[in-house]
């Protein structure tokens, strides 16, 4: 009898179903199992593959199940295998699984027959975009290939049908070094007989405006095309055509096209380009040994918004606000318009007096622009630029209404794996625009921001951020793509440059937290998705990183000096001057030398490559002791006394003894009280401090620190109206205006990366063994909330953690997949394992509220959420201090003092305006 649920259709890589022109020979094979007896453990498979009619079973004897090595003899270019998957346990097979299919994509450069061409004279810069067009007899196909790519970006129609239904292909990556092309299955559009392509071309990243030093054609200045079509008859015979001169050209009816600007349309112009203009084209030489598979999913609508509002602007204009800041376009109706009239369409993500705030977007125009072919109904759509916005200003159009506008959202079709949700209704609202922000930078890349002149590949923001991108989404084929890029830019000495794809081509690029990205990405991704390949693939350059920073460091150890982001945007740092922390960029960089060591040498000694990793062990040794020596005092202060040093310092154990551990989480708490429990890390420290806070035992302070709701916090944007992160603690002020500051984005996944605590630690669910084999069930429940709930789709299976506080009671619910187990760590319980299956803990309440005490310490009042509002509150009433900031600065230097003595401290230089009534209104809450 089996004693499992019949194993899913394998999964190939890190794709989600399956796969068509696949880069991998011997792709990897993943599988779930839904359900199971308890006890049961898979310890063989087979795996079923039916390749050109022949089937063979290839028995393993494992427990493993995802990325498992291919089988059989690899495919070759072309070949296409069905493949299933049995597993059994100590008793029993499982029924066999559903069958997937892969096909290999092309796996030489010789399988190309097709060469990239250009048209000859149209398609220069500031000129339409041009369409290529190829025609050519085919017999009837069984099967029917395109394989296709481009410099630019591309859209392709055979026959008059639109091919695939990728948005801004084929996306962005380090173009000299690797050129994404993508396989569509054409059997159904093509004819026996004569058959057209055509491919309209727009300047994409590779020819249009990158960057924001105002560059253009940074990866050269002709747009080509590569298509090849290939037609398998029914004989079995394949028939290849590819471009080659035989090609003509002509202009489009997009005359200008940006991903930064816009597009320009004129839609009374072919739209597919006219014969009568036709144009040759020459064969352009291209390596074609850059050519690769995709790794992930391509860029795709994902989904459509309709507008909320129309809004009239002081000054008159008609605004859309589509109620979400969001990526991608407007799609907007129009009728009875003159032929030839100008339609414009500006975007933004905010406003400001009522207007549309474009300041935040720099240069980047990002306005649409149609001119209409007049008359009847007409759709206004671009296809070749995107934007990020919530309001669309419309001019030249009459009257707008709401149901004749939507806006198109688009990004890198990632699976959606991850959720939580609690009972705050602002943490789950931050928790949205932690998705939207992922989502709005996932545009192909992991960008820093989607709507200015910029949209790079910030190295920085992604190795903070990627922790929590890979719980929401599975991002495995999308970084591992993108870390082939790093590789590809990596400097020889191993310098990482700062964005990936490089565009800036800094020569020396070293920025700790930065460049550390080439060693972490890498082992987030082997955590969170189980692949340890990924880890044997990065190697080499995590290795080159290190070696550059240890040859930086010298025989000091310590990486001191030159130029550094630091712990950029720390919220004191005034707005023309991001790079000005609190934190020493020196410390940071220490810090980070010791922490990218400590992974390369847990990554090779994961590979088996043990002399490498004892000396990776060596070097993290050697800086750590230097920065025990030069930065901590033997009490566990830190040379930079801030949240983010403290935070590093704990979280990375850089701190040599333990009593200097317990000094720098007592030191690190306070200085959360002392900001009155707001803010007050950049990009390093900010995905850290919850994390130490809670390593420490300050549970209490962590939650204070996530749930403060003014300026700066996490809470205070949604309070603002957001719908995404901000690039800024503060992109909107607190009366309304936007930063003054030149880099104010409203859109930027950074300062989201609390969002893998919230997972890991508020709702409990972390990974504690490559891809969630091994789970950690230890939730924090807090006084504050009531449920909260984690949800991810590992790839094991689903699993989740949920926990609600009823009455005195705390109820527990937890979800492992088969193949999984779990760790549990309740309040009042034994640490317990457990299997598979759905589990319930009924514990006490940890959080019951005690019964009122007096507070001993100045240091207690802060901690007690009550009486400190009373005492914030009546002391900003009585103008001692203006806010919780403030008051709580000037009771730092004496919270060991008694609670009584409060009032008296808050005087202590100064007039003494309001000291009796305060007395009077305090006093009572402070003695016994
Ligand atoms: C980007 C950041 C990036 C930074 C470098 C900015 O312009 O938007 O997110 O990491 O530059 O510090």
């Amino acid at each position: 009898m089996a004693r499992c649920t019949a194993p899913s259709a394998p999964r190939f890589e890190h794709h989600d179903g399956s796969v068509l022109g696949i880069g991998a020979g011997a792709p990897r094979l993943s599988w779930t199992i839904d359900d199971a007896e308890p006890g049961f453990a898979q310890t063989a498979y087979e795996v079923e593959v039916t390749r050109a009619e022949t089937t063979r079973v290839f028995p393993v004897e494992a427990s493993d199940q995802v990325l498992v090595p291919w089988p059989a003899e690899p495919l070759v270019s072309r070949e296409e295998a069905a493949v299933r998957v049995r597993v059994r346990d100590a008793v029993d097979w499982s029924p066999w699984g559903a069958t997937s299919t892969v096909e290999a994509g092309l796996l030489s450069p010789a399988d190309w027959a097709a060469s990239f061409i250009s048209p000859r004279t149209l398609a220069a810069l500031e000129t339409a975009a041009p369409v290529v067009r190829g025609r050519f007899d085919l017999p009837a196909a069984a099967v029917g290939r395109l394989r296709l790519t481009a410099h630019g970006v591309y859209e392709a129609r055979l026959n008059g049908h639109r091919v695939g239904d990728e948005v801004l292909a084929p996306g962005w990556t380090s173009y000299s070094h690797r050129l994404r092309y993508q396989t569509h299955d054409i059997t159904d559009l093509l004819r026996e007989g004569s058959n057209e392509l055509e491919v309209v071309l727009g300047n994409g990243w590779f020819r249009g405006r990158l960057g924001f030093l105002g560059e253009r054609g940074l990866y050269g200045d002709r747009l080509a095309l590569l298509a090849q079509l290939e037609v398998t008859d029914a004989h079995g015979e394949l028939h290849v055509v590819g471009t080659d001169d035989s090609w003509t050209a002509a202009e489009s009816g997009v005359l200008a096209d940006d991903l930064y600007d816009g597009q320009r349309t004129d839609l009374r112009r072919p739209m597919w380009g006219s014969e009568s203009a036709a144009d040759v084209v020459d064969v352009v030489p291209v390596d074609l040994g850059v050519l690769v598979a995709p790794d992930g999913p391509p860029v795709r609508v994902t989904q459509v918004v309709p507008a909320v509002q129309v809004l009239r602007s002081p000054s008159g204009a008609t605004i859309l606000d589509f109620g979400q800041v969001l990526v991608g376009w407007v799609r907007l109706r129009v009728r009875g318009l003159a032929a030839g009239a100008e339609v414009l369409v500006r975007h933004a993500e905010v406003l400001e007096d009522g207007e549309l705030g474009v300041r935040p977007l720099r240069t980047a125009r990002a306005t649409d622009t149609y001119l209409v072919a007049g008359g009847g109904e007409e759709i206004l759509e671009p296809g070749l630029t995107f934007h990020g916005f919530r309001y669309a200003e419309v001019s030249g159009a009459g009257e707008v209404r709401g149901e004749d506008a939507e806006a198109v959202v688009i990004g890198s079709d990632l699976q959606r794996t991850g959720w939580f949700s609690c009972s705050d209704p602002m943490l789950a609202r931050f928790h949205d625009n932690v998705v939207w922000g992922l989502r709005g930078n996932t545009v192909d890349v992991p960008t820093d921001c989607p709507q200015r002149d910029e949209r790079l590949g910030w190295t920085g923001d992604l190795q903070v951020f990627s922790p929590t991108a890979a719980f929401l989404f599975n991002v495995g084929g999308f970084l591992t793509s993108w870390l082939a890029d790093l590789s590809a830019d990596q400097l020889p000495d191993g310098s990482v440059p700062y964005v990936i794809p490089d565009v800036l081509h800094d020569p020396a690029p070293t920025a700790a937290a930065w460049g550390d990205a080439a060693a972490v990405v890498p082992w987030v991704l082997h955590e969170r998705t189980g692949d340890t390949g990924i880890l044997a693939r990065q190697l080499a350059s995590m290795r080159a990183w290190v070696d550059r920073l240890d040859a930086l460091a010298g025989e000091s150890h310590l990486w001191a000096g030159g130029f550094q982001f630091g712990d950029w945007l720390d919220p004191s740092a005034p707005p023309d001057d991001p790079f000005a922390a609190k934190t020493a960029p020196d410390v940071v960089a220490t810090a980070h030398l010791i922490r990218s060591a400590d992974l390369v040498a847990q990554v090779a000694s994961t590979l088996g490559e043990d002399a490498v990793a004892g000396h990776y062990r060596v070097v993290a040794a050697a800086a750590r002791s230097a920065f025990g020596r030069e930065y901590v005092t033997p009490g566990g202060r830190l040379l930079s006394d801030a949240p983010t040093a403290y935070a590093m310092a704990l979280q990375w154990d850089l701190l040599p003894t333990p009593e200097q551990r317990v000094g720098a989480q007592r030191r690190l708490a306070d200085l959360v009280r002392a900001s009155g429990f707001h803010i007050d890390t950049g990009f390093v420290g900010t995905p850290l401090v919850t994390d130490a806070l809670v390593g420490g035992g300050d549970v209490d302070v962590a939650y204070r620190l996530l749930l403060q709701t003014s300026c700066p916090s996490w809470l205070y944007p949604v309070t603002m109206g957001a719908t995404t992160v901000w690039e800024r603690w503060d992109s909107l002020l607190p009366d309304g205006s936007i930063n003054p500051g030149e880099m104010t984005s409203f859109n930027h996944y950074a300062l989201g990366a609390v969002a893998d605590w919230l997972h890991r630690v508020v709702a409990g669910l972390a990974p504690t063994a490559p891809g969630y084999r091994r789970i950690l069930v230890e939730p924090r429940p807090h006084a504050a909330l009531t449920s909260a709930r984690a949800r991810h789709l590992t790839p094991y299976g689903e699993t989740s953690v949920a926990w609600e506080r009823d009455g005195d009671v705390l109820n527990v619910e937890v979800t492992v997949p088969v193949g999984a187990g779990a760790t549990v760590r309740l309040p009042g319980l034994d640490e317990q394992t457990v299997g598979h299956g759905r589990h319930r803990w009924q514990v006490p309440d940890p959080c019951r509220v005690e019964e009122h005490r007096t507070p001993r310490t100045i240091r207690d009042v802060l901690d007690d959420p009550a009486i400190w509002t009373e005492v914030v509150n009546a002391t900003a009433a009585v103008g001692v201090a203006a806010d919780e900031t403030a008051i709580a600065k000037r009771l730092t230097p004496f919270f060991d003092d008694p609670a009584a003595e409060l009032v008296e401290r808050l005087f202590a230089h100064g007039p003494r305006d309001g000291y009796g009534t305060l007395t009077k209104q305090l006093q009572p809450l402070l003695t016994p």
